[in-house]
């Protein structure tokens, strides 16, 4: 498979007389895990449509290469589907009862959730449902997952836990991952490589590397930092703290 399963080269979309991305360029690794940061309507969801194929730039190229999967923030399971429906809407591609069977039992211990099986979406928690939505999304033979803001409709302890998950299910199933989230924290305990994007029309402000194995804490002081750059790239100064040496100023950069 080609190493750059995910490029966007010189793309750009309008709609109507609004110019979403201009000559906007990406390219993500196989197995990378890019966390797409920026401020509200600066184009991050229309990027993913357009990584997803479900839009196509007016110039510029897109090339995925493999089958993807979107998560969407809100919840994206058919209410009217039990777990199991759910999931195996993910496993569709499975020929075989059999095998479908068996990788519907993998992905129910993976995400924790054996004995839910037969229940409906409204009887779950917030947090289960996501996770639901992450195994759909982690079955079967996807190379990529989309994922746009999953966790923002979850308060503080549940996002954690499911940082931790996801850091989990993609050591056991390596995945390249495009993360589009508003939570810095989130971008910076999660991702390789963090994206941080401008007003529209979207340019790529900076790009912050991180090398650390996942899963990390919140507090570890790489963390820490990648989030203090990643506010100062999004212009924390105009907050007032204009420094990023001291650690007062990280400490006082986290508490926004
Ligand atoms: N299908 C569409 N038709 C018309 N305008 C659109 C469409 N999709 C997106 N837009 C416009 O494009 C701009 C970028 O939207 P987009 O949803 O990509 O932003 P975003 O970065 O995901 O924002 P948020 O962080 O709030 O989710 C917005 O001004 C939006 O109104
Ligand atoms: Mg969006």
């Amino acid at each position: 498979m080609n190493d750059k399963p995910l490029i966007v080269e010189s793309i750009s979309r309008s709609f109507g007389g609004v110019e979403v991305l201009r000559d906007f360029s990406l390219a993500i690794a196989r197995g990378e895990f890019v966390a797409i940061v920026g401020p509200s309507g600066c184009g991050k969801t229309t990027l993913l449509n357009l990584l997803a194929g479900f839009d196509k730039p007016d110039l510029g190229h897109v090339k995925s290469n493999g089958r993807g999967r979107m998560v969407y923030q809100q919840d994206g399971l058919f209410p009217w589907s039990t777990v199991s429906e759910n999931i195996k809407m993910g496993l569709r591609h499975f020929q075989d009862e059999a095998a479908r069977t068996r990788e519907l039992k993998e992905m129910l211990a993976l995400i924790g959730l054996e004995g839910f099986e037969d229940s409906y979406p409204h009887q779950l928690s917030g947090g289960m449902r996501q996770r639901v939505e992450l195994a759909r999304a982690l079955a079967g033979d996807t190379d990529t997952l989309l994922l746009d803001e999953p966790f923002s409709s979850l308060d503080y302890l549940k996002r954690l836990r499911l940082r931790r998950e996801l850091a989990r299910l993609l050591r056991e199933r390596p995945r390249t991952v495009v993360l589009v989230t508003h939570d810095i924290e989130e971008a910076s305990q999660l991702a390789d490589r963090v994206v941080v994007l401008s007003e529209r029309p979207a340019q790529i402000r900076c790009e912050l590397n991180l090398e650390l194995d996942r899963p990390r804490d919140p507090t570890h002081p790489l963390v820490v930092e990648a989030v203090y750059r990643i506010l100062t790239a999004l212009g924390l100064e105009q907050y007032g703290v204009e420094s990023v040496e001291s650690v007062e100023s990280v400490e006082s950069a986290q508490s926004f």
